[in-house]
This record gives C-alpha cells, sequence and structure tokens, in this order.
C-alpha cells in the first residue's frame, strides 16, 4: 500500500541486548551497562537503529531480571543509575535509540508491594496481587506454572494462595485493582521523562486473567493447562487503550508487545493502525514449529521443522496484517535457540550461508526486524552435557519435574532436549574474540562460553566481507535506502515448493523478488530467468541459471 503511513519505528531495525551476557567491563563474569556503553560503537558500525534491553532494574534475579524488585533502581550487578544515564547520552549522541524491557504482568516477591501485600490480608497492597483460598488441600486451581508446578504458592501468614504464571518469585500483578495500574503508569512516565524511546512489554498479553478461574486440561498428566484463561483475557484491550491515553500517546516512543497466546485477529487489535494500544506485537507461531505435541514434552520437542509447516505461518502474518496492523520480525531472542541451529545448518560447512539465507528471508519481508546479540555473527546452539551448566530456571524447574521427581524422561534425553531448544543456547556469552572467555570478561563467566568463539567471534568479522556480520550489516543499510522493503506490500510465490521460500514486494511501480533455498541440495528454481534488474543481495557471488544453489539466498529489484 503506497499510502502506509510512515513511522520512524517501521523503518528502524532493532537490535536486542541481554546485558548480563553481553560484555563485562569489571571482571565479575557478568555483563554490565559499562560493558553496553563501550560496545556502542559496535553497534552503530553494524548500522542499527534501536536496542531492546533487556531487565536491567533491581532484581533478585530469580529469572534473570525478568522479577523486578524495584523499577525505578537498578540491579547491582550492571551498575548503578549514573551507568544508565551515561549508556542512555552516548547511545542518543549516536543516533542509537534505547527501548526499555517493561516487565508488570508479574515483579519480584522481593518487591515491597508484595512484602506488604502477603503481610495480612487487609493491607492496603492486598490487592496488588491474586489472592486466593485453596480447595480443601489443593490449590485455587489445576493450572501449571509456564515454569513447571503449580501456578499457586501457598503462605501461611495469612492462608491463602497467590497466582503465579512463571516462578513463585514471580507473583502475578492483579491489573483489575486500578491503583495497580496507576502505579505501572507513573513509573512509565518516569522512564519516560528521563528520554528513553520506547517500551518491549513483557508477557503483556497476560495482564486480564479470566475471572471464572476455572480448571484447565490436564497437559502433561500433572497439571493443567494456564495460558487460555490467563492470554488475552476480558479487559486486556481496555489496560491497554487506558495505557496508551495515559502514558504512551504522550511521547514520541515505539511500544512492542510480547504476546503469548496471540492470534492474528487479537494481534490487529493489539497493534492497530488507529494506533489505540501497540505499535506492534511478538507472535509465536514461527517458533513454535519444533515444538512436539507428546504429552510429556511439549516446548521441549524438537522436530526439525521442515519449510512446509512454517510458509503458512510467515505468509499468513504477513498478508493478514496488511493495511490494518504493524507487524514485527524475529527468529531469535532471549527465550529461543539459536536460529542458525534451529531452522539452518551450523555446520562448519553451511553455518555462515544458512545463516545468510535465513536473514535474507526475514529481512526483505514487511514489519520492524529484530536481532538477538551475536545472531549478526552466526552464533550457534550449545551442547549441554549436565544439568549443572544449565542457568535458567525453567529448564532447572523443567529437569527436576521430569526427570528428578517424576521420571518420566531420562537425563540424556532431556539434556538434549535443552540442546535443541533451551533458552540457554541464547544466553552463553556475546562471543567477542578469540582471547580468554571469547572476550566476554577477564573473570569467571556466570554461564559457559560456547566453545566455538574461536572460530565464530566479532573481531575475525567485522573486517571480513564475506562475514555474516558484513552480511547483516548490508542487510539494514538495504532498508535505510529502500523504502519498498519497508512499505511495500507482500505477496507469496511458490507456495507449493518444499525447499523455496519466496516471496514478491511491490511499492510504487517496483518489484522485489525474494527467493530463499531452504535446503543444503542444489533445487531448480526459474524465479529470476526473465527478471532482468538490479540484485540487490545475495549470499552467493555466482549464480546458476535455473538453481538455487544450498541455502542461496537472492532479492532482486526490477
Ligand atoms: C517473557 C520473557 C522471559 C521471562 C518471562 C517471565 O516471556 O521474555 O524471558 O522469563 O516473560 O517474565
Ligand atoms: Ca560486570
Amino acid at each position: 500500500m503506497e499510502n502506509e503511513k510512515k513511522a520512524w519505528w517501521k523503518e528502524a531495525v532493532v537490535y536486542q541486548i541481554y546485558p548480563r551476557s553481553f560484555a563485562d567491563s569489571n571482571g565479575d563474569g557478568i555483563g554490565d551497562l559499562a560493558g553496553i556503553t563501550a560496545h556502542l560503537p559496535y553497534l552503530k558500525e553494524l548500522g542499527i537503529d534501536v536496542i531492546w534491553l533487556s531487565p536491567i532494574y533491581k532484581s533478585p534475579n530469580d529469572d534473570n531480571g525478568y522479577d523486578i524488585s524495584d523499577y525505578r533502581d537498578i540491579m547491582t550487578e550492571f551498575g548503578t543509575m549514573e551507568d544508565f544515564d551515561r549508556m542512555l547520552y552516548k547511545a542518543h549522541s549516536l543516533g542509537i535509540r534505547i527501548v526499555m524491557d517493561l516487565v508488570v504482568n508479574h515483579t519480584s516477591d522481593e518487591h515491597e508491594w508484595f512484602i506488604k501485600s502477603r503481610s495480612s490480608k487487609d493491607n492496603p497492597y492486598r490487592d496488588y496481587y491474586i489472592w486466593k483460598d485453596g480447595k480443601g488441600d489443593l490449590p485455587p486451581t489445576n493450572w501449571q506454572s509456564l515454569f513447571s508446578g503449580s501456578s499457586w504458592q501457598y503462605d501461611e501468614t495469612t492462608d491463602q494462595y497467590y497466582l503465579h504464571c512463571f516462578t513463585k518469585k514471580q507473583p502475578d500483578l492483579n491489573w483489575d485493582n486500578e491503583k495497580v495500574r496507576n502505579s505501572v503508569y507513573d513509573m512509565m512516565t518516569w522512564w519516560c521523562e528521563k528520554g528513553i524511546d520506547g517500551f518491549r512489554m513483557d508477557v503483556i498479553s497476560m495482564i486480564s486473567k479470566d475471572p471464572a478461574y476455572p480448571e484447565g486440561p490436564l497437559v502433561d498428566g500433572l497439571y493443567g493447562e494456564l495460558l487460555p484463561y490467563v492470554a488475552n483475557g476480558p479487559h486486556v484491550h481496555e489496560y491497554l487503550q487506558e495505557m496508551n491515553r495515559r502514558v504512551l500517546s504522550k511521547y514520541d516512543i515505539m511500544t512492542v508487545g510480547e504476546t503469548a497466546g496471540v492470534t492474528l485477529e487479537e494481534a490487529m487489535k493489539y497493534a492497530n493502525n488507529e494506533g489505540t494500544e501497540l505499535n506492534m506485537v511478538f507472535h509465536f507461531e514461527h517458533v513454535d514449529t519444533d515444538a512436539t505435541t507428546t504429552p510429556i514434552l511439549g516446548k521441549w520437542g524438537y522436530d526439525h521443522p521442515d519449510l512446509t509447516k512454517l510458509r503458512p505461518i510467515l505468509n499468513k502474518w504477513q498478508t493478514g496484517l496488511e493495511g490494518k496492523a504493524w507487524g514485527s520480525l524475529y527468529w531469535d531472542n532471549h527465550d529461543q535457540p539459536r536460529v542458525v541451529s534451529r531452522f539452518g545448518n551450523d555446520s562448519p560447512k553451511y553455518r555462515g550461508l544458512s545463516a545468510k539465507m535465513l536473514a535474507t528471508l526475514l529481512h526483505m519481508m514487511k514489519g520492524t526486524p529484530y536481532i538477538y546479540q551475536g545472531e549478526e555473527l552466526g552464533m550457534t546452539n550449545m551442547t549441554f552435557t549436565s544439568v549443572d551448566d544449565c542457568r535458567d530456571v525453567e529448564e532447572i524447574n523443567a529437569y527436576r519435574q521430569y526427570v528428578t521427581d517424576h521420571k518420566m524422561i531420562s537425563s540424556e534425553e532431556m539434556l538434549k532436549c535443552f540442546s535443541a531448544v533451551a533458552r540457554d543456547n541464547a544466553r552463553t556469552p556475546m562471543q567477542w574474540d578469540d582471547s580468554k572467555n571469547a572476550g566476554f570478561s577477564t573473570g569467571d563467566p556466570w554461564i559457559k562460553v560456547n566453545p566455538n568463539y574461536r572460530q565464530i567471534n566479532a573481531a575475525s568479522q567485522t573486517d571480513d566481507p564475506a562475514s555474516v556480520f558484513n552480511y547483516y550489516k548490508k542487510l539494514i543499510k538495504l532498508r535505510h535506502e529502500n523504502e519498498i522493503i519497508v512499505y511495500g506490500t507482500f505477496s507469496p510465490l511458490l507456495e507449493d515448493s518444499e525447499q523455496i521460500y519466496a516471496y514478491e514486494r511491490h511499492y510504487n511501480d517496483q518489484t522485489l523478488t525474494v527467493a530463499c533455498n531452504w535446503t543444503d541440495k542444489e533445487t531448480k528454481c526459474s524465479l529470476f530467468d526473465c527478471i532482468s534488474g538490479r540484485e540487490l543481495i545475495s549470499n552467493y557471488d555466482e549464480h546458476k541459471a535455473g538453481i538455487l544453489q544450498p541455502y542461496e539466498a537472492r532479492a532482486v529489484l526490477h
């Protein structure tokens, strides 16, 4: 659509930093704000416009900062508010915006609101959280927390249970309480006044719960399903519209909602073009394609997803949002395994080629692209051989539930699952160079460094024109220079192909044709045979007529 309304956040490329694993400036083994500041020139060189910073607030770190005990203070290990101000100032002076992670579905149990809330039934903060009586000896519902075990924690002081969709140290806030909403809006305003450039809203689709609190169908024979009763609930749009009126609409910021359980129809409400809620959302359908439906394993499954499963999802979201809402594009983040290992091929022969193919596929589509730290280097998954090497509470809890307590799966099998899909794959330290600890830290890193850092690191890639890094750099530059990549409409091509993902973008009188070979085999493809135009990018220097070579990707403007 030629008259798509223009906005800076539609034209931007976002880079996500997971501060704990990005760069350690003081040798304590934990990444920090000064480490980020020191590496801003690297991001400037890459060419990104916006940083999404995973949480940097005060936190006891049960879930690495996604459990916040003070929204207006900085995590001790990460530095001070002065370090934050310095980082923001330096980023802005380089023309880079900073988007904060807003985690307000829940707080830490060490937040003062919760400490007060749990102290008695009649204190003013009681209703800040969700408290219920048990059913005899059982919790209020059979729901399973997203991080294993019951989603209810019994609290002796007042003989009631509180709801936690994640760990028991992450009690859910009660958004039906107006005081909670006002407290959140005040805090958001405080950060906006500081000059930050937006919010990535953590599980924001979960803030309105089903008031009936029904039992859920059993998922693994142990507990019932939770998500249907907490995602996209009855008041979620009302609350986001209120937040928009009270805070978001007053600032020139960008917003992206992490919306677990979101459908296309719901996304069109959250990210509607009228701008009454958020700018865009993250959906999960494409990254759920490897989850098996085996009753026990669910998300821990790792079927290598084929293109025929992925294509309809990608196409549906591209065409479905057109003209109605804005989309986001991502393969990786701190909750996902590394894309080159998951959807590509991380063997030495094909790692670079397939990483570039996946990047082309994503970055030529419509929507705001997100790059997760290290993705621009083609960083890969880790191999986990002992649960002692795992740091993520989701993994540790799942291991305890399925291996230790219920013996539903062997330790070896669980570790195989972790090596394929666990979140720690994304959280190994950023690989800066081939020195000790990949140049991440002079001390002992909080999580093991991927041993392949000697081959895969930033220092060896920034000056190599053929590197994955320079390919990403080129993709970002192309988006900045060609409106068709930002605003062009999308139409799918070769929808029956099992090997090739292809599409066209249209803008004014131009067409951009994109084709990607998803496999390690040469594949017939006549798409480019009768096109004469300008090749914007390809991961091969030479092409073969009528053929796409293994993992070959091409984008031609005509
Ligand atoms: C989101 C975050 C994830 C976190 C969870 C609970 O899904 O991305 O890292 O564990 O919410 O806050
Ligand atoms: Ca540090």
